[in-house]
This record gives C-alpha cells, structure tokens and sequence, in this order.
C-alpha cells in the first residue's frame, strides 16, 4: 500500500482532471486573467448555492476577514470578541487593523466559542463577534446572534473551514452580517492557490467590500476610499466553478468517512467528533481527544500513519498577540483541548482500506495500553 496522505490533492485532481484543464485552458484561451467572466458566474452560483444574496470573491480567507473588518470600519480602539482555539488569521486580521481580539473560551463538545461566556467580555469598545466555525462544525449562532442584537454588535463569521455545514438549516456563514470563506487547497472546496471569499445579505456592506477588494474603487482609477488589492483570480474561479459542482458529493463522502471512524473508534476512552442536533457537520477535519496525545502522535509517526494537530498553541499564548492579553484571564478548556487534540486524515478520496488501517493502528494502541 502507498504510504497515506493527510490530504491528498492530487488523487482528487486526478477525477476531474478533464473538466479543471478545459476549464482552465478556456481562462488562458480567453485571457481575462482579472475580473474575467468566470468570477461573477462562480461568485453567482456560489450564492446560489448557499442561499445569500451577495458572493464576492477575493484572495484568501484572512482577506475576507480584513476587508468585511474594513467594510465595518473595524480599527484602533475597537474590541473584536473571538475564539482562541483558531487558526491564526482569525485574529491576525482583527489585530492588523489596529482593534484588540478579546477571546472567549471554548465550548467542549464543539471547540467552537461559547456563547454564555461571552456577554462578560463586551464592553463598551466592543465593535463585533467573529464566531469561528471550526472543523466543519457550525459554532451555536443563535445565542449568539441574540447577544450582537441586545448589545448593537456585528456579527462576522469565520466560515473558512465550513462550507456547507448547516445550523438549522441554514448554510453556516449565511447567518451573521458578514460570513468569510477560504478555498485554500485542503478546504472542503480548495481553489488550486489561494482565494476567498465574502458572504453577506446586506447590499451596503457588499458594495462596500467590493470596492474594498478593488483599491476602494467602483469607477475606474476613482478612489473613494482606502482599499486593497484582494480580487478572486479568473484561473481559481474556474478551478471552483467546477468543484463546487462536485461539494455535495465530496462532503457526502466526508461524512461517511466520519461516521466509519466515529462507529470504529467508540468505546476506546477516546472523545470523538460531536455533532449537534441542530447541526450538518461536514468534517474539513476528524479531530478526537485524548490525554495520551504526544504518545498516540508518536504511535502513529512510527507507523507511518499521518495525523495533524490543530492546533498545538491557542491564540493568547502566540507571541503575536502578546501585547493584546489581559494576564488575570484563563481559557481552561481551550488550553486543554490543545494538549489533547489530534486529527486523523479526512478527505473523499480517502480509501475505505486505509481507513481501516488508521483504525485498526488506533484500536491497537489502545487496548494494547488498556489491558
Ligand atoms: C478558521 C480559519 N480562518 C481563516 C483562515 C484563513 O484562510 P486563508 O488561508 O485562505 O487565508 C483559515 C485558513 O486556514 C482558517 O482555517
């Protein structure tokens, strides 16, 4: 057997390969290598797709976070309150524009923020909540949503890792003001570099990040305000126009590769992923827990089995963002979770062989050590 991948793209490459070179040929063919054609199709049927009236393509996730941020009029002594169990950019862009990321803890099934912690963190500079949806799980928006209302907060969601998830019924990043996407490549949807976009119903705060996106421009070489460069590439918009064709299918595929590992694996002493009743998981990572995690983690590396951790540091404790901590507060669950956390490959073209052997390596190491 080949040695197994975290993530591997190219085998996906391989089942479109005709449909992503025609596509791809047709944007060398056409030539509109900015703003072409392909981006408004893929932004519309990507806004189709998820129900929200605005899509506006840009050039990552991080992207999409700072200019729904400049679209707000985000900036120095502003408050922006966010999970510390995240990916950098979360708070990078908060932290870029000058505003201070004030975290709140985790929720511990979910690692998503959670919401009862954090009408003790809003104060009077408090400008938004970015809720991260992290995993592919959707974070709890309803008590969140009622709190941005009761205290006139914005609401931005970090969708980066969860296009397609559901929160009752509704496409996570459709709910708040502003939802950011990220195609980065091992993304549900991965665009072939990076690109992102911004999701929102509310047409002043679409056109004003469209202009954002354009060096604050709507009319040619006219600078109405101070934007950046940050335009969805033609060549990814092709690259995603015919996978999201393809997104339904593959988060299907994701899903039951969840649910293999999910019946396999209970029973070992292991905290596996949670799904909510309310809520359509769609697994852009397979994260469980467990206080035995470096030792598992070197198993594994042995093996020759892959794993990833995400992730090993929470926000508050990045030297980046040193400046930004209040020393008296603690985020308990965040900073065991780190300790604990460990991801098992998860992709659609995983192969239901090499599922098995993560799992039969996993059960080995722990009813090896439990008897
Ligand atoms: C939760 C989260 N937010 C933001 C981003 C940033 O996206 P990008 O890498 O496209 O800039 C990512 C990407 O990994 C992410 O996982």
């Amino acid at each position: 057997m080949q040695p197994i991948k975290m993530v591997d793209l190219h085998r996906q490459y391989l089942t479109i390969k005709e449909e992503i070179n025609h596509a791809i040929l047709s944007v060398l063919d056409s030539s509109e290598f900015i703003m072409g054609r392909v981006v408004s199709e893929f932004e519309h049927e990507l806004s189709q797709y998820l129900g929200v009236q605005f899509a506006i393509g840009c050039a990552s996730g991080t992207d999409a976070l700072l200019v729904a941020m400049m679209a707000m009029e985000i900036g120095a002594g502003d408050e922006v309150i966010t999970s510390p169990f995240s990916f950098v950019a979360t708070a990078e862009a908060v932290a870029l524009l000058g505003a201070r990321p004030v975290y709140v803890d985790i929720d511990s099934r979910t690692y998503n923020i959670n919401p009862s912690l954090i009408s003790e963190r809003i104060t009077q500079k408090t400008k938004a909540i970015i809720p991260v949806h992290l995993f592919g799980h959707s974070a709890d928006m309803e008590p969140i949503l009622s709190l941005a209302r009761a205290n006139d907060l914005k609401i931005i969601e970090d969708s980066a890792q969860s296009i397609g998830a559901k929160y009752k019924n509704h496409f996570a990043g459709t709910l708040g003001d502003i939802g950011c996407l990220s195609f980065y490549p091992t993304k549900n949807l991965g665009a072939y570099g990076d690109a992102g976009v911004i999701l929102t119903n509310n047409s002043s705060l679409a056109q004003r990040c469209r202009m954002i996106t354009e060096h604050g421009s709507r009319v040619k070489y006219y600078h109405e305000m101070l934007g950046i460069n940050s335009r969805l590439d033609s060549l990814q918009a092709a690259v995603l126009k015919v996978k999201l064709k393809h997104l339904e299918r593959w988060t299907e595929a994701r899903i039951r590769i969840a649910q293999r590992y999910t019946q396999a694996l209970s029973g070992l002493g292991l905290i596996l992923p949670y799904c909510a009743p309310c809520a359509k998981h769609v697994y852009n990572q397979y994260s469980i827990r467990t206080p035995r995690r470096d030792e598992l983690a070197a198993f594994l590396k042995e093996k020759g089995l892959p794993y990833s951790i995400h992730y090993p540091f929470p926000l508050h404790e990045q030297p980046a963002f040193r400046e930004f901590i209040d020393p008296g507060i603690r985020f308990p669950v965040t900073e065991a979770v780190t300790k604990e956390i460990l991801s098992l490959p998860v992709f659609p073209e995983l192969e239901d062989g090499e599922v098995d052997a993560i799992i039969s390596s996993l059960r080995q190491f722990f009813q090896r050590s439990s008897s």
